[in-house]
């Protein structure tokens, strides 16, 4: 069979290749730390759960649920937006998905003609590349660079754009941000929405990590900037906030001009999230008890973030302390990894002989080259474990 030119022209996806690594080291029997996995370890709070198995008892629950989710989980939602950022949206402006990826995935189809560009960051999360590439689109590369404390460059975006010829219609756009680590404020979330109205944009700000901060930082909505809603719609995840990875499901938020390019897509290519798992996601967003389960967790992940920090600075690695996220972005120390390839794949290799798995910076993107991310969605004592394995490396 002759693959489509969509999965020909597809970049090579560094991450299969460290996993077939990771499999070989397992083979010859070594102990693998994995620091690579965007996946909290910490399991999905007890409420939640219970939730489930009631509701799944419920034969309600086993039809086709609805395609823009459950009106109860969708008016929930909507008061989430407003206590948490004090953002009206009614429950039209909200469409459940199966996993913020889902969302990502498909809203370029809604927007996106064959040659239309679409702006995506780079490093960035890979499905805002591929989901434009798989709408026939465009992708136009947003540099996240260290100078600019991994935020984009709007005027230097002006100028490439106006060298285009004709206006992209949709950037993707990440804070708290996978891989960097890096956050912003409203200052900056200004500026990006000014740009979008001014080109006529449909920005999607990816905002999956907005419980996952540290140090007293709250992350901002998008729409905490007013004149966001005419140009944007917001993308939120019950995976990492939650610890609901397997669960698959998320939500977008937008006036329904915006929101409906998405929901047209969905209509037609996919059915909803099981019933129960959209009740369990109600408790979620409900819950005291959850919520102070959440409180406990982050402070979790920031005592492990200040033990790793407080070891990579005693190895002199060059990181910032990250404010939000499960992960770190490492430079690696070029004069020990430099050579022709990958000085990202290189450190990565090096590592998994040493039983440590990391995930390279050049898979997130061209900018991500010279980077490692760590993961601290192991135990703490792993995670030093791990650390202390390479320590020689940074
Ligand atoms: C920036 C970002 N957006 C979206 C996702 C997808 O999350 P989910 O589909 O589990 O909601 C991830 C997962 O790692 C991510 O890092």
């Amino acid at each position: 069979m002759n693959p489509s030119k969509r999965i020909q022209t597809l970049p090579p996806y560094l991450f299969a290749e460290v996993d077939k690594k990771v499999a070989k080291a397992k083979n010859e029997g070594k102990d693998i730390i994995n620091l690579s996995i965007g996946d909290p370890d910490l399991g999905t709070p007890k409420p939640v759960v219970e939730k489930l198995y009631e509701a799944a008892k419920n034969p309600d629950t086993h039809h086709y649920p609805s395609y823009v989710g459950m009106k109860d989980l969708r008016l929930e939602i909507s008061s989430w937006m407003k206590k948490r950022f004090n953002a009206n949206f009614t429950d039209d402006e909200i469409c459940v998905l199966i996993g913020s990826k889902e969302g990502i995935a498909h809203l370029p189809l809604g927007i996106i003609n064959p040659g239309d560009y679409g702006i995506y960051p780079d490093p960035g999360y890979p499905v805002y590349r591929t989901s434009i590439m798989f709408a026939d689109g465009n992708p136009i590369q947003m540099p996240l660079k260290e100078e600019n404390k991994f935020l984009p460059d709007i005027d230097e975006l002006n100028k490439k754009i106006r060298n285009l010829g004709k206006k992209p219609k949709l950037m993707f756009l990440n804070y708290p941000n996978n891989p960097t680590s890096a956050v912003t404020d409203l200052k900056f979330l200004k500026e990006v929405v000014e740009f979008a109205i001014e080109n006529e944009i449909l920005l999607c700000y990816d905002n999956a990590y907005s419980e996952m901060t540290f140090d007293n930082y709250a992350a901002p909505s998008i729409f905490e900037i007013k004149e966001a809603r005419e140009t944007a719609i917001e993308i939120f995840s019950f995976s990492k906030t939650y610890n609901m990875t397997g669960w698959r499901i998320g939500f977008a938020v937008g006036k329904s001009e915006n929101l409906n390019l998405l929901k047209k897509v969905k209509e037609n290519f996919d059915s909803g999230v099981f019933n129960a798992i959209q009740i369990a996601a109600i408790e979620a967003l409900k819950s005291k008890e959850v919520e102070s389960e959440v409180k406990k967790n982050m402070k979790i992940f920031e005592e492990r973030r200040n033990v790793v920090c407080e070891k990579l600075e005693e190895f002199e690695a060059e990181f910032e302390k990250p404010k939000a996220t499960f992960y770190i972005w490492i430079k690696i120390n070029k004069e020990k990894f430099n050579g022709k390839e990958s000085v990202s794949m290189k450190f990565c290799d090096k590592a998994i002989e040493k039983g440590v798995v990391l995930t390279p910076g050049v898979g997130f993107g061209e900018y991500g080259e010279g980077f490692v991310r760590i993961a601290i969605t192991q135990s703490k004592e792993r995670i030093i474990e791990g650390i202390e394995r390479i320590k020689e490396m940074f």
